[in-house]
């Protein structure tokens, strides 16, 4: 990877990959891929190129693999769980469509293409505890079957043509820096919020419902060391499991209680929130992407909840 564009780089984890991209590469060799009305601001936007490209529109995305030489394509654009339910259609016009846009002009200027898959591609009748690598997948929720397509493509045009396509599946994904909008998991990343500013939190998740959840940097250290890992190893490619921590509400809220005893929480169980978390794994088995790319996460719940705390309370209070 010489010159890499992140497509979604205002989003989630776009914000923070195309940084930590840039400290690695060189700001001049990352270009944020944007689009209006959220151009990058700050850090983003003076540490290198950003050009708006509309992932439905196929001649944005080529102008800018032309113009930067593009060799590595991170496409993170994507609606979240909660969201794409109530926008199916778009879900997949910007998940598929996208996706085939992205595709077609790395097979093309030989891009290399990682297109992130999720917890969400499993569905209700997946094995739920230690949920293998290769299994049923079922999914009921937009989400999901976009990205249980997203596997399937990514593969195909890699067996097909071979563009070098991989991917994980990423756990729910907590960060201090740009809030999630509109997933499962997203209480996972409030309930810090709410501890911070000494509110009292209420979560829709019920107690004893466990999913898969990951600390920001080591999900973009697991994007970026699949990318650099050696091709020959790779027995999959789209998508891997990747895990680090699998909780409910109660043990995070536990937790983060032991640093600010005054915390309280409350159930307000939201319905469709609660039926995605049910048909989502307990937990990962992840023992593929440690064998075949030496995956190895940093984070579990304790030492991802001191850091989250001490960023928030810097940056909030
Ligand atoms: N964080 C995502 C969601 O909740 C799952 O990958 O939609």
């Amino acid at each position: 990877m010489k010159n890499i564009l992140v497509i979604g780089s205002t989003g989630q984890i776009g914000s923070e990959l195309t940084m930590e991209l840039r400290r690695r590469y060189g700001g001049g060799h990352v270009v944020a891929g944007y689009i209006l009305p959220a151009p990058p601001m700050g850090e983003l936007k003076d540490s290198g190129p950003s050009e708006v490209v509309d992932i439905t529109c196929p001649d944005m995305i080529l102008d800018v693999v032309k113009k930067y030489k593009i060799d590595a394509i991170y496409n993170l654009a994507a609606l979240l769980s909660v969201v794409a339910e109530s926008k199916p259609q778009l879900a997949w016009h910007i998940g598929i469509d996208g996706l085939f846009n992205v595709l077609e002009v790395a097979r093309h200027y030989q891009c290399a293409v990682f297109t992130p898959s999720s917890i969400g591609s499993f569905g209700a009748s997946t094995p739920h505890k230690m949920t293998p690598q290769d299994t049923i997948q079922r999914p009921s929720t937009m989400y999901g079957v976009t990205k249980v397509t997203t596997e399937l493509v990514s593969d195909y045009y890699f067996h097909k043509y071979g563009v070098d396509t991989r991917a994980v599946r990423f756990p729910g994904i907590i960060s201090n820096v740009t809030p999630p909008g509109g997933g499962t998991t997203d209480y996972a990343v409030d309930i810090y919020y709410s501890a911070v500013r000494g509110e009292e939190f209420v979560c829709p998740i019920a107690e004893g419902t466990l999913m898969d959840m990951m600390y920001m940097p080591d999900a973009l250290h697991a994007a970026i060391s699949l990318m650099e890992a050696d091709p020959k190893r790779l027995v999959h490619r789209n998508a891997f499991n990747i895990a680090s921590m699998s909780f409910g509400p109660e043990t995070i809220y536990a937790e983060i209680k032991k640093h600010v005893p005054s915390f309280k929480m409350r159930y307000e169980v939201d319905p469709l929130k609660q039926a995605i978390a049910d048909s989502w794994p307990d937990r990962m088995d992840d023992a593929c992407a440690r064998e075949e790319w030496g995956w190895q996460p940093q984070y579990d719940l304790p030492r991802m909840t001191a850091d989250m705390l001490e960023k928030l309370r810097a940056r909030l209070l």
